[in-house]
């Protein structure tokens, strides 16, 4: 680093006096967290010189120099050999002094018709986009584990719940399939994130365009962003809804994953017994020998708290800010990282955790029967056989539960004359309705949990990747 590069003045000082106070440099400062974007940053630098040079606004000899120099910082960055320097306060300006130092004078041109607004746009936008598009490959693998899950368990009888308490029988098939579809909307939000801020900032210099003849349109191309360059040079550096809409979907899915975990906990308890985690997502007591904690689950279940808190930490810098740049938005960075970092660690976490579970289908089923998870099914029968209103059959229905509790048996153990003591017209053919098979078999409303109805929407899900 030469004496010039080693202060942001040179950067920036011609009409500054003096350097700046320590703990200016400390606050101002961005290198720590936004030198993530090195690639980013390059990448957008070497398509911005491509293009002042095929417009004749720096000449080719510049321009091969830029590349080339910005082709060796990219290098010593990737190999740990870039020293950073705080003095020079974000990655866009450690990244333009070095190249002064290796190709000279040339690297000044390289900032014509561009500022760190616009760069600064372009670089995170490059760095969501990736993220989004690894979130889509995670949530493409998570969704693939659970339809593997799904239909291993077709006929995996088991309860379904409301209030946490037993409701009707369901598979473990259906209630795994309600994750995918979960799943499936987070991955349909990624992909909606990603075509909104598939627009190139680059070239809204510090807020009002410029007076050089550039070609957005070329950067964009060469950037790949797919739907051209951003139409208002103001809205292009103070916009940040595309950190915003990734936070949401992270929260959102962040929430899905907390649920499953939810269940993940609830479901490895000595007393539910319905899965075993393997080995590979379990730890155990350094006191209690006995113990399986679900630590992994745990921590999936918790992480979400970072995602909304850097949702709120962004939405909270943003609201109030008058249009265009303003330094605040260098806030939006760390929040955005670590929520990033959370998500893609729960998504791999969780489909690691879904791919070995074990499901302990007796306990499942031995569930699925109890707790009279089959009365709607009588009440059901009563309304279909007898012609009863729905709410009479309610509560002969619950006369039923009410005697079969008493003789502390299920309901399929009352007998015939049980059941003819509450409603006289009940014939022995409801036998056939108070299985927990048959219950579920009989689902067969669009979206029940029927096995041949969850076969559809395994298929559906199947070919709709
Ligand atoms: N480090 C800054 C940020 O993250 C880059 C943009 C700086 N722009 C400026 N006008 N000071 O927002």
């Amino acid at each position: 680093m030469t004496e010039q590069n080693a202060k942001s003045n040179s950067m920036w000082g011609g009409r500054f006096s003096a350097s700046p106070d320590a703990i200016m440099e400390e606050i101002n400062a961005s290198i720590d967290f936004d030198q993530v974007l090195y690639t980013q940053d390059i990448a957008g630098s070497i398509a911005h010189a491509k293009m002042l040079a095929a417009q004749e606004i720096i000449s080719d000899d510049d321009a091969t120099k830029i590349i080339d120099g910005l082709n060796t910082i990219l290098r010593e960055i990737s190999e740990g050999e870039f020293k950073f320097s705080r003095a020079l306060e974000d990655i866009h300006m450690n990244v333009e002094a070095r190249l002064r130092e290796l190709i000279g004078d040339s690297a000044g041109r390289l900032h014509t018709a561009r500022s760190r607004n616009d760069q600064v746009a372009l670089d995170f936008r490059l760095w969501v986009k990736e993220r989004l598009t690894d979130m889509d490959g995670a949530l493409t693998s998570l969704i693939a584990a659970f339809l593997d899950k799904a239909e291993a368990n077709l006929e995996t009888w088991m309860p379904g719940f409301t209030h946490l308490q037993t409701a009707q029988p369901v598979t473990f098939a259906h209630h795994s399939m309600a994750y995918v579809e979960m799943f499936a909307r987070d991955r349909s939000r990624v992909r909606d994130c990603i075509n909104r801020l598939d627009e190139c900032p680059l070239g809204a210099a510090a807020l009002a365009g410029t007076g050089f003849p550039i070609d957005r349109h070329m950067t964009a191309k060469t950037l790949g962003f797919e739907n051209g360059p951003t139409r208002n040079s103001l809205d292009s550096v103070s916009d940040r809804d595309f950190v915003l809409e990734f936070m949401s979907v992270m929260s959102i899915c962040g929430t899905h994953l907390s649920r499953l975990a939810e269940e993940i906990v609830i479901w490895s308890t000595p007393q539910f017994n319905f899965v075993k985690l393997s080995d590979k997502f379990s730890t155990g007591s350094s006191i209690m020998p006995q113990k399986r904690n679900p630590d992994a689950a745990e921590l999936v279940r918790a992480k979400v708290g970072r995602m909304n808190g850097a949702l709120v930490t962004l939405l909270t810098v943003m609201k109030g800010l008058p249009l265009a740049y303003s330094k605040d938005m260098q806030e939006d960075k760390e929040a955005c990282f670590d929520a990033a970092n959370s998500i893609a660690l729960c998504l791999s976490a969780m489909q690691g955790m879904i791919s070995d579970l074990k499901v302990n289908k007796e306990a499942m089923a031995k569930a699925a029967g109890s707790g009279y998870s089959t009365a709607t099914d009588l009440a059901d029968w009563l309304v279909r056989e007898l012609n009863m209103p729905f709410r009479d059959a309610h509560h002969v229905t619950g006369a039923t539960v009410a005697l079969a509790e008493k003789k502390s048996v299920g309901l399929e153990a009352l007998t015939l004359e049980d059941l003819q003591s509450i409603e006289p017209r009940i014939t022995a053919e409801i036998f056939d309705y108070l299985s927990v098979e048959k219950s579920v078999q009989s689902r067969m409303s669009f979206g029940g949990t029927a096995p041949k109805q969850v076969e559809a929407q395994i298929k559906y899900w199947r070919k709709t990747q």
